[in-house]
């Protein structure tokens, strides 16, 4: 970020440096965004708090092409087509209304993890792209502007742009005032007592069936409990900060799981329902409820996928790992610990 190209360069610019040290944009939400109040601008109904991770980097380049009439992109050196290329081109729009650049980008993003399993591929990936993206259009934002740009690509993107712990503010209002100032924005948290590990169990790494998007869009219009979870939502979040003031591992763990469970009784409940968890999922969360009775903390938290991702002392994460990969037959489990936020380094770092 504090790398400043001049306005419609044609040099390269990436989001984040590869290593080292990598850059880690990938988050998992303890407390969860679903839902929106304005689809357009991307404004949730709730505030959301999560933990960037420092596994899974999104490297992405972004590079002014003058004579193309398109944006291209490439995930994974997979050219880019219908709702993912509409996505990144609309999000590349608002970046050149800003800069007053009309010139089309060749986008280039590598994951390391399988995109669309539930593990926030796209909050890494508008983040990165979101820093890249002002960088080679020769926008200088600092965190906050990023965040809120982040957001219009994918809500959950917002809280990427910082390390460690974010919450995200849902704001007020709708429409274009709502996004004024400050707006929906997220900003980091100090959790300087806990020493977590997250230790991710990858049950499922295919494509799922419903976006997330699609399913957050259903279960606002269609879901009775939606309502009663967003209001439990923001008392939740009360609760997740008061105990990350006191260092207090376990009530953030509880409070991650009620909330995330809450959230997939909100799905289950959408006409038609939406089922992310699978047999596998409940396996694994009854490996996480035996390791409690057995005197560990570990909590658990499910995304818009059937993966699990269990909250534990860092201490204790090779025990957990190991437990959690006794209960996963078929599928992966690592773990993860707090990373960076999304940044920009120079090309030859
Ligand atoms: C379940 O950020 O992917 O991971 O804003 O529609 O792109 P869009 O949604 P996205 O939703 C993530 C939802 C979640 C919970 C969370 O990360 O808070």
């Amino acid at each position: 970020m504090n790398t400043r190209p001049p306005p419609c360069s044609d040099r390269w610019s990436r989001a984040p440096q590869k290593a080292p040290p990598p850059s880690r944009t990938r988050n998992i939400a303890l407390i969860k965004y679903w839902g929106k109040r304005d689809e357009r601008l991307v404004l949730p109904w709730t505030s959301s708090l999560s933990m960037t991770l420092d596994v899974f980097p999104t490297t992405t380049r972004v590079r002014l092409d003058p004579g193309a009439e398109h944006d291209t992109a490439a995930l994974n050196g997979v050219p880019a087509t219908g709702e993912t290329l509409r996505r990144i081109t609309a999000f590349l729009e608002l970046v050149r209304e800003r800069a007053g650049c009309d010139r089309r980008a060749v986008v280039d993003t590598r994951n390391t993890v399988p995109t669309g399993a539930g593990l926030a591929s796209s909050a890494s990936g508008f983040a990165a792209l979101a820093v890249a993206a002002a960088a080679a259009y020769g926008l200088a934002l600092d965190a906050t502007a990023l965040s809120r740009l982040a957001r219009r690509g994918s809500g959950s993107a917002s809280r990427s742009i910082f390390g460690g712990f974010a919450v995200w503010h849902a704001g007020r209002g709708t429409g274009t005032a709502a996004d004024a100032d400050l707006g929906s924005c997220a900003e980091p948290v100090p959790a300087a007592g806990i020493d977590p590990a997250l230790v991710i169990a990858v049950v499922s790494a295919g494509p799922k069936a419903v976006s997330s998007r699609e399913a957050m869009r259903r279960t606002v219009d269609t879901s009775p409990l939606y309502r009663p979870w967003a209001a439990s939502s923001r008392d939740d979040l009360d609760a997740m900060r008061a105990a990350l003031r006191r260092s207090d591992l376990d009530a953030v763990g509880e409070i991650a799981e009620r909330n995330a469970l809450g959230m997939h009784a909100t799905m289950l409940a959408a006409r038609p329902a939406v089922r992310y968890l699978s047999p596998a999922t409940v396996t694994v969360l009854d490996s996480v409820l035996q390791l409690r009775r057995d005197g560990i903390s570990a909590y658990a938290t499910m995304d818009a996928g059937p993966n699990v991702k269990v909250l534990c002392r860092r201490a204790d994460a090779p025990l957990v790992a190991q437990v959690v990969r006794g209960a996963v037959s078929q599928g992966s489990v690592l773990v993860a610990g707090p990373g960076d936020g999304a940044r920009l380094l120079s090309e030859g770092a």
